[in-house]
């Protein structure tokens, strides 16, 4: 009998058809699935990354509050095109304390992953009063009332600790200074930005858009301005294990 006769005698009944199938489906399946049980992490852990600032947290909430990702990815492919234009591609490290990740699937903007220290905070504040102004074909929407609506922080602990059941090491050192940190990274002057530096390697501690009282804007620029600035690409070198 030759392979193909046997094959025959399978592609002519439907039942055997479908009990081999599964098998072949189940061996692919657990060949693919099983090995991730036994990895202790599959993020390869990458130096310079570290959980949002409180600011920074409570900037990505208006950043989903708004739609953002709606238009904008936080994924930069690894293809010439992508970074060349945008920056080197994005490392499953720098999304692992997003919860939600931002990667979005639609791009009628441009990426956002490494937004941050292109343009100056200015450019921000005029951009998000009104985009065509800055760049005549946009259709990015205007986002005037950033600037004006003091941003309410009264859950920023508990943000924290939602934040740390999803699985972000924030200590209860974190969580107790949240409120604190967040006002510190705003204004240098409250407190030990030395200790809060600490806590937030390479945080950017300033009143970005020169406000008396900490508005949505400061928290969204907090934000934007540290996207992709954590992990140093001049020293970066992938694990050559994986
Ligand atoms: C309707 C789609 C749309 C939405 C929603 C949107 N944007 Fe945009 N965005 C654009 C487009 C198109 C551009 C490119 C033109 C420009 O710079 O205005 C852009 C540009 C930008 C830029 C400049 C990026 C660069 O590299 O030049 C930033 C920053 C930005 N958007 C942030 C945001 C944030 C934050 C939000 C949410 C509050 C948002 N956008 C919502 C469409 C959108």
């Amino acid at each position: 009998m030759s392979i193909l006769s046997g094959h025959k005698k399978i592609e002519t009944n439907a039942f055997l058809l479908l009990v081999l199938s599964f098998f072949v489906v189940t061996v692919g399946g657990i060949v693919q699935i099983v090995p991730l049980f036994y990895l202790d992490n599959v993020i390869e852990e990458v130096e310079g990354m570290r959980p949002y600032s409180p600011l920074e947290l409570a900037g990505r909430q208006i950043y989903i509050r708004e739609g953002c990702y709606v238009c904008h990815s936080q994924m930069i492919r690894p293809m010439r095109d992508e970074h060349e234009r945008y920056g080197h591609y994005s490392l499953a490290a720098e999304s692992m304390y997003d919860h939600p990740f931002q990667w979005g699937s639609k791009r009628t903007g441009p990426d956002l992953a490494r937004v941050g220290g292109r343009y100056s905070d200015d450019w921000h504040i005029q951009h998000f009063r009104a985009p065509k102004e800055l760049v005549p074909e946009s259709i990015m929407p205007a986002y005037p009332w950033f600037e004006t609506t003091p941003l309410n922080y009264d859950l920023i602990e508990q943000l924290l600790i939602a934040h740390r059941r999803a699985g972000v090491p924030y200590t209860d050192e974190m969580i107790r200074s949240a409120r604190d940190d967040l006002i510190l990274q705003w204004n240098p002057d409250s407190g030990d930005v030395d200790a809060f530096l600490e806590r937030y390697p390479n945080a950017q501690v300033r009143n970005f858009t020169e406000s008396t009282e900490v508005t949505e804007l400061d928290a969204m620029l907090a934000y934007l301005q540290m996207l992709g600035t954590l992990v140093d690409f001049s020293t970066y070198e992938p694990d050559p294990t994986r």
